[in-house]
């Protein structure tokens, strides 16, 4: 019977260990969400790195074990591949370019050599797996070489790609010593799909200028072969945020916020660690806005949520340090008794937090300096069942280009973020309702379960065009 291989460099399950034994939990995130109702069915499986470095061959064995029951197959990573592979070459080198941040990019020979290796090792293992007449999706900047290194062994399997990050403009990528290589990996798949259209123009337009290629309007003819490039915004599970807020945790939690904060001057802001993210500029706006506008002192509060992300890579770590004085500054000039301006929290919550927290503040504070999509977004926007609350979103963030009734800003200019944050504050709820019930519309229609068909129908489409041309 014919299968769907999902892969992509983390398996959507969450690993921890005591005293020697595993616990495998499955993980929530956006994609584990909109995949599952592929991957879990039948004898589809998902392909990746089980996230922790596990060395010895017998555990190895009884983790495979316990993972090959929820259809998951590992990709185990040594800690040399973990520091050169994932931190190096993917989140030194790949991550910064991509992200528009070239200066914090490290070009090291030995990087590329462990990011080359590790995608050889994932397609050894898809090798074992992949039977002809199979489908094989693979996901993100981790893996920009194995399209084409599956398609090398197997030139008839249908391959998908999808980037989740931005695809930066030429003058960017082709800073990239092996900007080629990179380009021939990712032609390997048929259907190739990015969140916007402008990172689909860009792809095309590196591939044209770098490569001895063809496009022509979204379609690359490289070794006698078509390939389509595409774009696909990326959805959340509307519904499962919506029917969060009537959980009875979830409540319970909202009531403890009520108690504690005043819900038209809480301004959240949720992301993971990382400088793409903006998280600086924020602190400035907030402090800005305390300075220009004492009337909020006693009254408005940045709730702010860092995920812990990263945080052995140095640029993430100074960062961290950074947020810290930050956050410590503003604090210690505008606290009073009774009130302090950033409620800053470094960790992890579960869910039912956050849904309560989505569903409770009134604003939400979206600034990255560049995003590929930027589900947080969407995920307020779900979870606002009562239709008021305002978004403030960043025009660097892939979600800006559906989301356009939020106030949209400019992230590197502080003044229009404080501007955005007293607008969001006074903005009367009829115009509250308005701007939400439109997004939220968006949301709901254009949820992750319809982005999935959506490729998955395409890249059917795909293979039986490319049929057509033998
Ligand atoms: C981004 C990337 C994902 C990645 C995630 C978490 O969303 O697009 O590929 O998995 O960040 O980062 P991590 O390095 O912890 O996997």
């Amino acid at each position: 019977m014919r299968k769907t291989i999902i892969v992509s460099n983390r398996l959507p399950v969450k690993i921890s260990e005591a005293n020697g034994d595993y616990t495998l939990t499955p993980s929530e995130g956006g994609l584990a969400t909109g995949l599952g109702s592929i991957y879990r069915e039948g004898n589809n499986i998902w392909v990746g790195w089980p996230g922790q470095e596990i060395t010895d061959q017998k555990e190895q064995e009884k983790v495979t074990k316990q993972l090959r029951k929820m259809n998951l197959v590992p990709v185990y990573l040594t800690q040399d591949e973990i520091n050169n592979f994932y931190e190096g070459f993917s989140n030194e080198t790949l991550w910064p370019v991509f992200h528009y941040m070239s200066v914090y990019a490290h070009y090291e020979q030995y990087y590329w050599d462990a990011y080359f290796q590790v995608n050889k090792k994932f397609r050894d293992i898809i090798l074992k797996i992949a039977e002809p007449g199979d489908i094989i999706w693979i996901h993100d900047y981790q893996l920009l070489l194995l399209p084409g290194m599956i398609r090398a062994e197997l030139p008839e399997i249908s391959i998908g790609f999808f980037q989740h990050i931005p695809f930066p403009s030429f003058e960017l990528f082709r800073l990239i010593p092996w900007r080629a290589e990179i380009l021939e990996g990712m032609l390997g798949a048929d259907l190739m799909g990015f969140h916007t259209f402008d990172d689909t123009r860009h792809f095309l337009d590196a591939a044209s200028r770098i490569l001895p290629v063809n496009t022509s309007a979204n379609i690359v003819s490289y070794n006698d072969r078509a390939i389509v490039v595409e774009t696909f915004p990326m959805g959340i599970d509307f519904n499962k945020y919506a029917a969060l807020g009537n959980y009875p945790e979830v409540q319970e939690q909202i009531r403890d916020l009520e108690q504690n904060f005043d819900k038209n001057q809480l301004i959240l802001s949720i992301d993971r660690l990382d400088y793409s993210k903006g998280i600086l500029q924020r602190l400035q706006a907030f402090e800005l806005l305390l300075q220009l506008h004492p009337e909020y002192i006693g009254n408005a509060v940045l709730y702010m949520i860092v995920v812990p992300s990263r945080d052995t890579v140095p640029q993430y770590k100074e960062l961290r340090d950074e947020i810290d004085k930050y956050v410590g500054n503003i604090n210690a000039r505008f606290r009073t008794l009774t009130w302090h301006p950033v409620q800053y929290f470094y960790r992890a919550f579960p869910l039912e937090t956050l849904s309560a927290l989505y569903n409770f503040a009134g604003i939400c504070l979206v600034t990255p300096m560049r995003d590929g999509m930027n589900l947080v977004s969407k995920e307020y926007v779900a979870s606002r069942n009562n239709n008021d609350g305002v978004l403030i979103l960043s025009e660097m963030a892939g979600a800006s280009k559906e989301l356009i009734d939020a106030i949209i800003v400019n992230p590197n200019n502080i003044g229009a973020i404080t501007r955005a944050i007293v607008d969001a504050l006074d903005m009367p709820l009829a115009e509250q309702q308005r701007r939400m019930k439109q997004m939220r519309t968006v949301v709901a229609k254009f949820n992750v379960h319809h982005w999935v068909k959506l490729f998955m129908a395409r890249l059917q489409e795909v293979n039986e065009m490319q049929q057509n041309m033998l």
